[in-house]
């Protein structure tokens, strides 16, 4: 189901859609490919939202914090906005302390997506596509993409990526959904309990920006190899949680990049005892405990966001890859495609 969900300020109008397979709800906007709301049964014949949103445009254009949107041309930072390929200097504009942060001020999150929906076999889904031309927020090439989200028979939420370019570029695309699996105005997330397959993970300077280390996660607070509440080391002392406020960590996923999904983490919310598994094809996941949440947003269901009130898992390549010729590599060159999936299965 399409429906009109509201205007931007320039008078652009957004869409909603509405799609529903094996007892899971999803409402996709047309701006930023936004995840509004992804619902699931609360086993009493109802159903709870368990992703941060905004009832309004007007929220998502003025204050989103990326809720649930697609992030592009490159998720995370690119340290001071720079980077060379080819030997070419490349610019961008910064918009996290000195860093270029999720594409940029006015990156994929903000922009309208043609989409298209269908149904294939048992699956029912939406095909989100944009061209962003050449020089877009400071990136090189013309870059074709193709979002496709499927909701399946059995109630998963898988995303498939892909992107084609006219002149080397490089690309890291993700989703920013904020999950609180109690509900989204559940209150703190620091209860839930975590499990991902990475025994490494990118430490960061005070700018957020990894240093290029891959560091073991063994007695420190990023060891989730086997399941921990986000909350159980959140208060440790310890740089690397003190320059983040909470965890904004890539963890290094043990099975690297690969063809096809893999499972590398698990969510479980002990009450409900909702579970969400995570696969991927991608080497890294950002782990964000939802630190920069303020109290000052007001969410679908009409209570504030505090901190801790949401996690992050975004799957990707490790941040500042293109200035990190030992990271995996974000190229991509023409005749290439850029491809990634990560598939969403839940428990309830
Ligand atoms: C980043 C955070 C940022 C958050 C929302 C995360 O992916 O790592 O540093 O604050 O997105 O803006």
């Amino acid at each position: 189901m399409k429906e009109l969900f509201g205007e931007l300020a320039d008078g652009t109008k957004v869409h909603r859609w509405s799609l529903e397979n094996g007892g899971t709800r999803l409402k996709v906007l047309s701006y930023g490919g936004i995840v509004q709301s992804l619902e699931l049964p609360d086993g009493r014949g109802g159903h709870t939202n368990v992703s941060l949103g905004f009832d309004t445009v007007e929220a998502y254009e003025t204050s989103s914090p990326y809720f649930g949107a697609i992030i592009g041309r490159y998720g995370n930072r690119i340290a001071k906005g720079r980077f060379s390929l080819d030997g070419e200097d490349h610019v961008l504009p910064v918009n996290d302390g000195g860093h270029n942060l999720h594409g940029g001020p006015e990156g994929f999150d903000r922009r309208i997506w043609d989409v298209e929906g269908f149904t294939s076999g048992s699956d029912v889904g939406l095909v989100l596509r944009r061209t962003s031309p050449d020089g877009e927020m400071g990136y090189p090439g013309t870059l074709t993409v193709r979002v496709t989200y499927t909701l399946t028979a059995r109630g998963d939420w898988r995303i498939d990526y892909e992107a084609t370019t006219d002149r080397a570029t490089v690309v890291n695309l993700t989703n920013h959904v904020y999950w609180n699996l109690a509900g989204e105005n559940g209150g703190s997330v620091h209860d839930h309990v975590l499990t991902v397959a990475a025994s490494r993970y990118t430490p960061v300077d005070a700018g957020l920006v990894p240093t290029g280390e891959l560091a073991g996660v063994a007695g420190t607070p990023f060891d989730f190899r086997t399941p921990k509440t986000l909350g159980a080391d959140l208060r440790r002392e310890d740089p690397q949680l003190l320059y983040a406020q909470g965890i904004d960590h890539n963890m290094v996923l043990d099975k690297g990049l690969t063809e096809r999904p893999e499972h590398i983490a698990q969510l479980r919310e002990p009450v409900s005892g909702r579970t969400l598994s995570i696969a991927t094809t991608e080497p890294g996941v950002q782990l964000y405990t939802g630190n920069f949440l303020d109290g000052t947003l007001v969410g679908t269901g009409g209570l504030a966001y505090g901190r801790g009130d949401a996690v992050c898992l975004e799957t990707q390549h490790f941040p500042d890859s293109p200035n990190r010729p030992e990271f995996p590599s974000t190229l991509l060159r023409p005749g290439g495609t850029y491809r990634s999936t990560t598939v969403h299965s839940f428990n309830m």
